[in-house]
C-alpha cells in the first residue's frame, strides 16, 4: 500500500547509522507498546482503528444519511487537530472521486468555521450559508478553545435566526469531551446530539475518533474504508524491525539525520490534493516534536509550483534541510498532451505522453537534483489516492511521529508550548 524509496540517502545514513540507532527505536517501541514512556496517558491512538466499533461506523452512516436529507452542506467549527484531518481529507478525495457511495450518490460540502479569526472570512461565510440548510458540527477536545467557540457563537445566532425548537436542536452536533469544558456543557443545556472524544488521545491524533470520523462521514466519506486502511496499517508498523516496518525506519531515517545537522524535513509533493495532508502533517510533527529547544522542522512544498520559487533555496540554500516526497503511483485519471501542427510552443516531443508521466520524471528529475545539491531525500509512495490509502498513510505518520518524538528525548504527545500566545492575548482581551 505504501512503500518508502531511500536511494537517495547514500552517502546521508549508512547502514551502521541505522543499526546505530535501533536501540532507540527498541525503547520507543516498548515505551509506547507499554505505556511506560512519557504522555503515556495520550497514547489511546495507538490500537485505536482496532478498537473502533463497526456498529459505530454504522451508527454515524445512518447520521449522515439522515442529515443528507434535509442540509445542503455541512459546517465544520473547529481548529488544530480538530480541524487539519477533515479538510486534509476532503482535499485528498476531492470532487471527482466517487467516494459518496455511502449516501447513495451525494455529498454534502463542507465549509470551515473557527480556524482564523478573520471577521472578513466570518462575515463572507455567513453570506455564502444565507440561503441553505445547514448542519454544524463543532468540535473541541478542550471544549474551551478561543476561536471555535466565538465562532460558534456566531454561528449559533446565525441558526436561531434561521431555525426554531426541535429543528434548530438537530441542527447542531457537538463533538467533545465526555465530562469536561464548556461545549459538553453547552451540549447538555440545549440538548444537542454529541459525540465523545476519548480522553486518551490527543488533538492532532484524533482523525480517526469522531473528530474526523462524523463530519466526514456526514459530508458522505466512506468511513468505513478510511478506517479499515489504518487498521491494515496498525497491523504492518507494530514489529520492531527496521528492514520489515517501514513506519520505524522512516522514523530512525529522520533521526540519524537531525543529529546531523538536518534541522528541516521538507514534505514535497507533486499532487495538489495532498495540500491538506501535509497541512496535518506539519501539525502532527511541529507539536510533537517542537518543545525543550529540540525538533526537526516540519514544512511543505507543493510542486511543481514551489519548484518555481522555493526550488532556488531547496538546490543551493544552507544544506541543513531533508526531504520527504509524497508521491501516487496510480493517480484516478490521466490526459494527454496533445499533437500540435505546428508545434509553434515546440512541445511536440513530448505529445501522447500524459500528464501524470511528465510529473512524474518532474518528481524524479527534482529528486535527483535535490540529492546532488546536497539535500537528503527520500519517497513514501502511496499506490493509490484512495481513502483507504489515506486512512492507512494518517497511521503511518501518527506512529512514525511517536516512535520518532522518544527516539528524540521529547513527550511527543503534549504541547505545552501552544499556551504562551494564549495568555498573552488573555490578557489583552481582560479576561480575569
Ligand atoms: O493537538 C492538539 O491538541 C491541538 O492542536 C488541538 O487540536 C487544538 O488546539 C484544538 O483544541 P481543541 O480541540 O481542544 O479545541
Amino acid at each position: 500500500m505504501i512503500t518508502l524509496n531511500t536511494d537517495y540517502l547514500k552517502g546521508f545514513v549508512s547502514a551502521n547509522e541505522l543499526e546505530g540507532i535501533f536501540p532507540s527505536v527498541r525503547l520507543a517501541h516498548e515505551n509506547l507498546h507499554k505505556a511506560k514512556g512519557s504522555g503515556a496517558e495520550f497514547t489511546g491512538w495507538l490500537d485505536l482503528p482496532s478498537r473502533i466499533p463497526d456498529t459505530f461506523i454504522k451508527e454515524i452512516s445512518s447520521l449522515a444519511k439522515e442529515v443528507h436529507k434535509d442540509s445542503d452542506c455541512i459546517v465544520s467549527i473547529g481548529i488544530g487537530g480538530s480541524y487539519l484531518g477533515i479538510r486534509a481529507t476532503l482535499e485528498f478525495l476531492g470532487p471527482h472521486t466517487g467516494h459518496s457511495q455511502l449516501l447513495g450518490g451525494g455529498k454534502l460540502p463542507v465549509y470551515y468555521a473557527g480556524h482564523n479569526i478573520s471577521s472578513d472570512y466570518l462575515h463572507q461565510l455567513l453570506s455564502e450559508l444565507r440561503d441553505k440548510r445547514i448542519t454544524v458540527v463543532v468540535i473541541s477536545k478542550s471544549g474551551t478553545t478561543t476561536e471555535p467557540a466565538i465562532a460558534f457563537r456566531v454561528i449559533k445566532n446565525f441558526l436561531e435566526s434561521k431555525y426554531k425548537g426541535e429543528e434548530l436542536k438537530k441542527r447542531v452536533i457537538c463533538v467533545t469531551d465526555e465530562k469536561k469544558g464548556a461545549l459538553r456543557k453547552i451540549a447538555s443545556k440545549e440538548g444537542y446530539r454529541s459525540f465523545i472524544i476519548p480522553d486518551n488521545v490527543g488533538g492532532r491524533y484524533s482523525v480517526l475518533t469522531p473528530v474526523g470520523l462524523v463530519p466526514l462521514a456526514l459530508a458522505g466519506v466512506d468511513i468505513q474504508s478510511l478506517v479499515d486502511g489504518a487498521r491494515a496499517a496498525q497491523k504492518e508498523y507494530s514489529v520492531c524491525d527496521l528492514d520489515k516496518n517501514t513506519c520505524y525506519r522512516y522514523a530512525a531515517i529522520r533521526n540519524v539525520l537531525y543529529a546531523k545537522g538536518k534541522k528541516f524535513e521538507v514534505l514535497s509533493s507533486f499532487y495538489p490534493n495532498v495540500f491538506y495532508v501535509a497541512e496535518w502533517f506539519k501539525q502532527l510533527f511541529a507539536e510533537s516534536e517542537g518543545k525543550e529547544g529540540r525538533g526537526i522542522f516540519p514544512a511543505s512544498m507543493m510542486m511543481s509550483t514551489d519548484l518555481h520559487s522555493m526550488g532556488q533555496w531547496m538546490q543551493e540554500a544552507e544544506r541543513t534541510v531533508f526531504e520527504t516526497f509524497l508521491q501516487i503511483d496510480r493517480p484516478h485519471h490521466d490526459v494527454i498532451i496533445p499533437q500540435d501542427q505546428e508545434n509553434l510552443d515546440g512541445f511536440n516531443y513530448i505529445a501522447g505522453k500524459s500528464f501524470d508521466f511528465v510529473n512524474k520524471k518532474a518528481y524524479e528529475a527534482t529528486a535527483a537534483a535535490h540529492f546532488e545539491g546536497g539535500v537528503p531525500n527520500m519517497t513514501i509512495t502511496l499506490s493509490k489516492p484512495d481513502i483507504m490509502h489515506l486512512g492507512h498513510l494518517y497511521y503511518f505518520f501518527e506512529k512514525a511521529c511517536g516512535i520518532s518524538g522518544y527516539i528524540l528525548g521529547v513527550n511527543p504527545f503534549d504541547q505545552p508550548g501552544v499556551e504562551a500566545y494564549k495568555k498573552k492575548m488573555f490578557a489583552l482581551l481582560g479576561k480575569r
